[in-house]
């Protein structure tokens, strides 16, 4: 935590800790949003030719690939460090980590489709104690700013405040400035500030 790391960073960056990257945590009541503009953005989103609907209504074999194909586009554009190695899952197990992981409130999974193609995403994950987290967000670069992302938050979050989610946490890297916007618009207060070290191990080769 950010508080806690101005007494245990000079022994840390002593024993080769180095920051990697720094996470904003928030939390929304769902309940507490003002979700009138809604149905108006959908509409004019429709218009534009992007519609967002909720994954089960067009669940299928056509649709879990167009799935994959979106969100591991969306995964490699989360802002990350560059010399970290991303490697794809495979479409089988990607496939059950969305549709067969307990945790995924599969309910509150909301895709934006261009066409036949998703360009979006949007859910929300289980936590044990009744509040639910953000599992991924995301829009293809080629669909950005037209407000996709902000209408897919907002399906989501009023599925939550329907099924009577107290809170929804999330935590963004804290360079994401369209996350970041996003969520602040959508009343999600900042908390703690997470800030991932690394160390570097030596490989027996170099010893
Ligand atoms: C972040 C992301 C989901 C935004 O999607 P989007 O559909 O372009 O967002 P919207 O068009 O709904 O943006 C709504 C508002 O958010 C803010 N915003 C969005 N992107 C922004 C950016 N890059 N910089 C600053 N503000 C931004 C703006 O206020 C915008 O309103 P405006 O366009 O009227 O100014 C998209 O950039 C993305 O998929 N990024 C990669 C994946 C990712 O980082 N996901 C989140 C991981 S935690």
């Amino acid at each position: 935590m950010e508080r806690e790391l101005a007494g245990s960073l000079p022994l840390l960056q002593k024993r080769g800790f180095m920051e990697l990257e720094r996470y904003q945590t928030s939390r929304q009541k769902p309940a507490a949003v003002n979700l009138a503009p809604l149905d108006e953005l959908q509409k004019q989103l429709r218009e534009g030719g992007i519609e967002t609907v909720a994954l089960r209504e067009i669940d299928g074999e056509r649709t879990r690939l167009e799935l994959y194909r979106c969100n591991t586009v969306i995964w490699r554009d989360m802002p990350h460090e560059a010399h970290v190695e991303w490697q794809d899952p495979p479409f089988d197990i990607f496939t059950r980590s969305i549709f067969e992981r307990p945790a995924v409130l599969l309910d509150s999974f909301f895709v934006a489709r261009d066409g036949d193609h998703i360009v979006g995403l949007s859910y929300l994950l289980r936590r044990p104690d009744g509040d639910a987290e953000v599992g991924d967000t995301g829009v293809l670069s080629s669909h950005r700013r037209r407000g996709i992302a902000r209408v897919l938050k907002m399906l989501v979050t009023r599925w939550a405040a329907q099924q009577g989610i107290p809170v929804v946490h999330t935590d963004n890297r804290a360079d994401n400035a369209g996350m970041l916007a996003i969520n602040r618009e959508l009343g999600f207060q900042p908390g703690e500030v997470v800030i991932v070290l690394e160390k570097t191990m030596a490989s027996p080769t170099a010893i």
